[in-house]
This record gives structure tokens, C-alpha cells and sequence, in this order.
């Protein structure tokens, strides 16, 4: 059980009922204070707004088990007991300070919401604070590819989705599909040179080939001969050499803002000039560079905090692996041919938005794949799967549930 914090509360004679003693919904009202006063005097009390979620009570259970009055002091000890991905149960127990007698004991399950109200993972600062998880976490399993150790997450069961990230960003993209997607069983690396996976020093350890193979040593790893591949951007990239090298490895394909198009020279030259500001200013400096062209409006306006969690994905970069990457990003060649082999179901998908691989381009990558479904995400930029994680999960679900 992880403290939360004790806090004394003294019972003020209106909330007593006709019989003086402190009553039942006004018993529930102190255990809001002491849950925000444990805020105040630890990480703050906008520490959920300045994430941009709410903590929503869920269900309360609570054994009154002695009488209070008005004038007692009680001591509200308040620890975690249980942590999911978006849901956190706390435990109270409130005793008497003068005998120590316990006046209620009570457990409440609350569930991250949003600001429109849809369940959300437990953000990184707020998960920091409720420290480990006691229950369900979702440790990265440790998989060897070739010179490196990759972190990959790992859940549920039935059809295997392979989640494949972009750049600069890490698996935690996909947060919301790994987090909701409970049909399907969710693999999501991180590239090498990222997050928790190791990081070749030299430029030489990455190559479009040391990427595709990579996530073929996953699929080996967690015993999987075939699985639907769902690639962000980058993460399509490597898909399409996947395709090339391991074809049989592929049972269907989701494609997300993504194109098969190369660089132009013009897109070149952007990721020379960027590569020298990773080696001169580190990834920060990168992920500023990149941010302005990254999200939508309305996610810019309406949502901060992911903003915030791209700037931590981009943090869990290595300079290393920032520089193997743009090199490959450049020397990637034309894919179109590519796609015009697929013949496994495939959905595209875009947001709306997209500066960088935009809906035209996405409807004309669609037309080149037999049968391949093409869905435009409203309201989202390059990071559909981020910026609009519910309408992105249901058109994923969709997809899945339709693959025999
Ligand atoms: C990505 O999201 O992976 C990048 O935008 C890919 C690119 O820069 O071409």
C-alpha cells in the first residue's frame, strides 16, 4: 500500500445531524477535503488540471463503524491500494485522535476522465505520485535484437497487433489503443536508440533493415508467426520494408499518417540541418523544431497536455538514435511499388490535419492497395492516435474485429 497522505480534520457542529453525531454524507465530504489537502501539501492542487484529466468517483464503499462529534478530531490516513491504467482505488480510514477508535473505513475507485469524460491512462507526473503500481502495471518485457536489448509492452490476449511508433516519439503513442484495445493482444516496442530499449553508439547501428528486423525479433520473441501491423509515420516506414524483407510475417495492415513517398531534396537537406541541431543541442531542441507542424488547432488549443507528452517522448531519445534515425528517415527509398503487392486487408488512416503526411496523400497511398479503407480522422494532425484517441480506437476496432 503506497501512503497518499494523513491529514486531521476537525468535525464542525453543522455537520452533525439532530442527534449530534457527524452524519453520513457530511463523513463523505471530509474525505474529499483530506484527499485534496494531501494534494496541497504534496504535488499541488492542480496537479491533475495542469494533465488535463479529472479523477471521477467510480464507486465508494465505506463501513461507518463508530459515532463522531462535533469538536472530534479525526485523523483521515489515506493510501493507494490499487492502480490500473486509468483507474486508482484509494482506502481511508479515519480514527478518533483522542481514543483512536475507528469512525469509518471506506474504499473509492476513481477513473481518469478527460475533459470531454472519456477513461484515460493516468498520466506520467500523476503516476509518478501515486509511486508503483499494486496491481496490473504493464513492465516492458526485455527483447535481444541482434546488438541491442529492446523494451516492448506486452497485453491481452487474441489477435496480435504489432504497434509501431514514429519519430521522435516511443510506444507510449499509442498509449490509448494499448490501453483500451482489451480484444486484441497489443505489442508495442520501442525503436532501438529509444525510451527503454538499448541504443547502438555509432549512426551504423540503424539502418531501415536493423529497424524491420528488430520488430521481427519481437514477433519471434512473444511467439507470434503473423500479426496485423499498425505503423505511425516512421513506424510505417519500417512496415513497408518489413513488407519487402518478411512478407509472410503480415496479416493485415493499419497504416497511420504516414506516406510511401521518399524524402524530396529539399526534405533532405531539413534532416541533415536537423541531425546537426540533435548533436549540438540534444533532443529538446529537436522536438521544439518539429512541434509547430506536429499537432492540429484544435489539439493545440483544446488539449496542452499532449503537447507536454510529446515533448516526453521526444526527451527519451538518444542523440545516438536521433541521428541513426534522421539518417534513415533521408535515405529511405520510394515504397509505392510496395503497396501495390499488398493483398491483406489494410486500413489507412489520417488525421485530418496532417502537415505532414496529409488526406490527399493518404487517400492516393489507400488507391494503391486492393480493398485498403481509408478514414480521415477529424479534428487531428500527425498524431491521430494521440489527439483524437477515442475516434482513432473505434475506427481501429473496427478494422480488427473484421479480420478473421
Ligand atoms: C514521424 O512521425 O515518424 C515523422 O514525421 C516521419 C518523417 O519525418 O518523415
Amino acid at each position: 500500500m503506497t501512503p497518499f497522505g494523513t491529514i486531521e480534520l476537525t468535525v464542525y457542529p453543522y455537520e452533525c445531524d439532530a442527534f449530534g453525531h457527524l452524519n453520513q454524507a457530511a463523513l463523505l465530504t471530509l474525505l474529499e477535503r483530506a484527499r485534496w489537502d494531501a494534494l496541497a501539501r504534496g504535488p499541488g492542487m492542480d496537479l491533475f488540471d495542469r494533465n488535463g484529466v479529472w479523477p471521477a468517483v467510480r464507486k465508494a464503499t465505506i463501513e461507518y463503524r463508530a459515532a463522531a462529534f462535533a469538536r472530534d478530531v479525526l485523523r483521515v490516513e489515506t493510501t493507494l491500494v490499487g492502480r490500473g491504467t486509468t483507474s486508482m482505488t484509494l482506502r481511508h480510514v479515519v480514527r478518533r485522535v483522542s481514543d483512536d477508535a475507528v469512525v469509518a473505513d471506506a474504499e473509492m475507485v476513481f477513473v481518469c476522465i478527460d475533459r470531454v469524460g472519456r477513461a484515460t491512462p493516468i498520466p506520467d507526473e500523476i503516476a509518478r505520485f501515486l509511486g508503483p503500481r499494486a496491481s496490473g502495471g504493464h513492465e516492458p518485457i526485455r527483447v535481444p535484437a541482434g546488438d541491442v536489448e529492446l523494451a516492448v509492452d506486452v497485453r491481452g490476449e487474441g489477435l496480435p497487433v504489432l504497434f509501431v511508433h514514429g519519430f521522435p516519439f516511443d510506444r507510449t503513442v499509442w498509449r490509448h489503443q494499448l490501453a483500451t484495445l482489451s480484444r486484441v493482444r497489443r505489442i508495442a516496442p520501442d525503436f532501438r536508440g529509444v525510451g527503454d530499449s538499448g541504443a547502438p553508439p555509432g549512426a551504423d547501428g540503424y539502418s531501415l533493415t536493423r529497424y524491420a528486423d528488430d520488430l521481427v525479433a519481437v514477433l519471434e520473441a512473444v511467439g507470434v508467426r503473423q500479426a496485423v501491423l499498425c505503423g505511425l509515420s516512421m513506424g510505417g516506414y519500417v512496415i513497408f520494408e518489413l513488407l519487402r524483407r518478411h512478407p509472410e510475417r503480415v496479416k493485415g495492415l493499419i497504416l497511420a499518417d504516414t506516406k510511401p513517398e521518399p524524402d524530396s531534396t529539399e526534405a533532405k537537406r531539413g534532416r541533415e540541418e536537423l541531425t546537426q541541431v540533435a548533436q549540438r543541442d540534444g533532443q529538446d531542441a529537436v522536438i521544439e523544431r518539429l512541434l509547430p507542424r506536429l499537432l492540429a488547432a484544435a489539439t493545440q488549443a483544446t488539449q496542452p497536455e499532449v503537447a507536454g507528452q510529446v515533448r516526453e517522448m521526444a526527451h527519451r531519445w538518444s542523440v545516438p538514435g536521433l541521428v541513426g534515425a534522421l539518417r534513415t528517415l533521408r535515405d529511405r527509398p520510394d515504397s509505392t511499388d510496395t503497396l501495390r503487392d499488398v493483398r491483406v486487408p489494410t486500413l489507412v488512416l489520417v488525421g485530418s490535419e496532417d502537415q505532414i503526411a496529409p488526406p490527399d496523400t493518404a487517400r492516393a497511398m489507400a488507391q494503391l492497395i486492393p480493398g485498403a479503407q481509408c478514414h480521415v480522422v477529424p479534428a487531428a494532425g500527425h498524431l491521430a492516435p494521440l489527439e483524437q484517441p477515442l475516434a482513432t480506437s473505434r475506427v481501429v476496432a473496427d478494422f480488427l474485429r473484421a479480420i478473421p
